[in-house]
């Protein structure tokens, strides 16, 4: 029998916080300024594009508190049991002094109208507190997520790396207070679930992934919330109802990643950031793809099986997954069953997942040696932006010879897909610039874009067969890229 409490609990700064009230769909950001009267936090999107609603939320990871900066207009109340949420507020110390991170905002002037200014200031603290001397590249890489319209981003940068001027971690509250916090934190997530609410106002937080699972097959019609970055769109641009709703994302063994030495499991919870180093020590030519999906909050967020389960033709992950043979871990209360990725996506808006079934994990074989591969992802801006195309290229040459070949895009046809009339049109053939002459033509056989916002269906299609080139020289070595304009 599951025990079950009937309230969210969690540290708002240095106050305890306990809701026996709250709706599934309430952010953060509106608990914040309009019941807690917190305005420093800003609404500038509300689809985490910006970064003016940027706190730190902080989590147990190993009995150690990981705090990673998140959107809050796109954090639900409800998902934040069993966490120490940090707003601007809580920096400036009782005496009044500014906050290091905030005195070096002011002294080297990074600060204009300041509607975007807390939040830079909590991704800079975020980077502060666990990269006290971050290079440039971190600094730039911190701030992603964050945009400001008449700073520019210059001053900001310098004041992000003259915090440690002002002040060391070691003597920040959070971090001088950690014990007390770590208990308190670990007394909240006592493995019990919470439930409150009725109906379509129903929150679970289960008390495990196997309470989960039990959970999820007797409510089917539930819906999960994982990082919530696309959920927390639905509410804020689509006005959905979203309730009952499942939070997991605090399960500990979602999070979990198993390297066996052949392959590596990412299980559903598992965010980009947590899975960064681990993509780069086993697949670095995945790396530039990771930095370029979303800005530092969402990935903080984001996970790897919200990516995969919510089945859209434009996520990043699919398309290198499955050129790299991945499997797809399903689970229905004790049932599991396995399938091929891309055996997963049906058709636009359906996949191959049962009622009360989720995406437990993803298994990814590593690459064999000599193998080549890479993916390539082209959208408007280098980054926080959706791909208009991500294609993945793998291929094993043989004395010269093709003799495997996978091709996954995204963004050229309704699910992700297997380009599977090119891979017939390289296999066994030599790999030489004739062989990928005449695949090209293959391309129209295997996809048909759409034109939209992002790209046109033209565009789309030249592009495709353009990385396939690009493929082509970067793995042979040989001269320039070949460059064709859009007609
Ligand atoms: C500003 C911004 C930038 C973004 N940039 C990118 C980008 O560059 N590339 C990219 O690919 N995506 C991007 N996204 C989209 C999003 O971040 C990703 O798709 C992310 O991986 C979704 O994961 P999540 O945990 O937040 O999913 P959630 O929002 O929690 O859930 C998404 C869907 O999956 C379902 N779900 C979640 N977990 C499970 C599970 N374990 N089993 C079954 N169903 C589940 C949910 O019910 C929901 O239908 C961006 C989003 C934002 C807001
Ligand atoms: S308000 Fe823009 S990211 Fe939250
Ligand atoms: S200071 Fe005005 S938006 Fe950044």
């Amino acid at each position: 029998m599951v025990e079950v409490a009937d309230a969210i609990r969690f540290i708002l700064n240095d106050e305890d916080i306990t809701l026996t009230d709250i709706k599934p769909d309430t952010t953060l950001l509106d608990w914040l300024r309009l019941e807690r009267r917190l305005r420093g936090s800003k609404e500038g999107c509300a689809e985490g594009d910006c970064g003016a609603c940027t706190v730190l939320v902080g989590r147990l990871m190993d009995d150690e508190i990981i705090y990673d900066s998140v959107t809050s207009c796109i954090r639900f109340v409800g998902s934040l049991h069993g966490t120490h949420v940090v707003t601007v507020e809580h920096l400036r110390g009782k005496d009044g002094v500014l906050h290091p991170v905030q005195q070096a905002m002011v002294d080297h002037h990074g600060s204009q109208c300041g509607f975007c200014t807390p939040g830079f200031v909590m991704s800079l603290y975020g980077l502060w507190m666990r990269d006290p001397d971050p290079s440039q590249a971190a600094i730039e890489k911190a701030l992603q997520g964050n945009l400001c319209r008449c700073t520019g981003y210059a001053p900001i940068i310098r004041a992000g790396k003259a915090i440690s001027s002002y002040g060391r971690p070691e003597a920040d509250p959070l971090w001088a207070e950690r014990i007390a916090l770590k208990g308190k934190i670990r007394a909240i997530n006592d493995g019990r679930r919470v439930e409150l609410g009725e109906g379509a106002d129903r929150i679970i937080v289960p008390g495990s992934l196997d309470d989960f699972a039990a959970v999820y097959e007797a409510n089917p019609t539930a819906t999960i919330v994982n990082g919530s970055t696309d959920v927390g769109l639905w509410v804020t641009k689509f006005m959905r109802s979203i309730g009952p709703v499942i939070f997991i994302n605090h399960l500990e063994e979602l999070k979990r990643i198993t390297e066996t030495g052949s392959e590596v499991r990412f299980h559903a919870g598992v965010s980009y950031s947590e899975a960064l180093p681990v993509v780069a020590a086993n697949f670095p030519d995945m790396g530039e793809l990771w930095h370029r999906i979303a800005g530092e909050q969402i990935r903080n967020m984001g996970t790897i099986g919200g990516n995969i389960a919510n089945g859209s033709p434009i996520g990043d992950t699919p398309p290198p997954f499955i050129a790299l043979g991945a499997k797809l871990q399903l689970r229905k209360g004790a049932q599991r069953r396995e399938i091929k990725l891309e055996d997963y996506f049906l058709a636009y808006g359906k996949q191959d997942r049962q009622p009360g079934e989720f995406v437990e994990s993803v298994t990814i074989p590593l690459l064999p040696d000599g193998e080549k591969f890479a993916v390539y992802k082209i959208s408007k801006r280098r980054e926080e932006d959706i791909s208009a195309l991500c294609g993945a290229f793998r291929v094993s040459i043989t004395d010269g010879v093709v003799s495997t070949v996978r091709i996954a895009f995204g963004g050229m046809a309704a699910t992700p897909k297997r380009a599977k009339a090119v891979e017939a049109a390289l296999v066994g053939k030599p790999w030489t610039a004739e062989t990928v002459e005449a695949a090209i033509a293959e391309f129209a056989e295997d996809y048909q874009p759409i034109s939209d916002m992002r790209a046109s269906a033209d565009y789309r299609l030249l592009t495709a067969q353009n990385l396939l080139w690009r493929f082509f020289y970067e793995t042979t070595g040989q001269g320039q890229r070949l460059r064709r304009e859009v007609a």
